[in-house]
């Protein structure tokens, strides 16, 4: 089976590809030559997601898949949450949004956050989501060099190393993506089965 992965963020098609393993195939939006900025425009991760997913759906009339991530700082309020991309600005960097967020959590004492992604899959012109959340803390100075986004500040509960310290695999096996993603992988399992009893 093969999806398209409504994304062009290759960091994040290599962790999904990673996770689908032989689930199912995985093609991003390069790969159907798909170069459009696709609006992100909603005010929830599950309305970005769904956005995203139905662009794709509507433009390419394929089954696909999008995710929409954010990373929320008890301290901060919930901040970024939705806005995690655009932290520092329209167009920033990923490491203008680790120095925005490390500059305004100087002095907090409490450091607690998570990830949450919410993944919105059209098949068969069905609409379904998925959710996965990992908790931890922000330190204070970035550690390591993997992954993307704010991992080098992103120490998981029960964990000594960044996301960015983690080799891909273990990021994947807790990470707010690899636990919205598993659910999807199940819900497809389910699925085949189902079809396979109709037939
Ligand atoms: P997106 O809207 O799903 O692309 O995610 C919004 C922002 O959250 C990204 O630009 C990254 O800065 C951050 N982000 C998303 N996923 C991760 C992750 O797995 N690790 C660290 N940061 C992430």
């Amino acid at each position: 089976m093969e999806l398209i992965f409504a994304t062009h963020n290759q960091h994040k098609t290599e962790e999904v590809r990673e996770i689908a393993a032989s689930a199912f195939q995985v093609k991003n939006l390069k790969d159907i030559g798909c170069f459009d900025e696709i609006p992100e425009t909603a005010d929830t991760l599950q309305g970005n997601a769904l956005q995203k997913a139905r662009y794709v759906h509507e433009h390419y009339h394929v089954d696909c898949f999008a995710d929409d991530t954010g990373l929320e700082v008890e301290a901060l309020d919930g901040r970024p949450g939705v806005y995690s991309a655009r932290f520092a600005g329209e167009h920033c960097s990923y490491q203008d949004n680790v120095d925005k967020l490390l500059k305004e959590m100087e002095g907090k004492n409490n450091r607690k956050a998570c990830f949450k992604t919410v993944v919105a899959l059209i098949l068969n012109d069905k609409e379904y989501l998925f959710e996965g959340r990992v908790d931890g803390v922000i330190i204070e100075n970035q550690r390591g060099s993997s992954g993307f986004g704010y991992d080098p500040v992103f120490l998981p509960e029960g964990f000594e190393q960044t996301f960015a310290e983690m080799g891909e695999e273990e990021k994947n096996s807790i990470s707010h993506r690899g636990r919205a993603m598993r659910k999807l992988m199940f819900f497809l399992k389910d699925k085949k089965n189902d079809d396979f009893k109709l037939f």
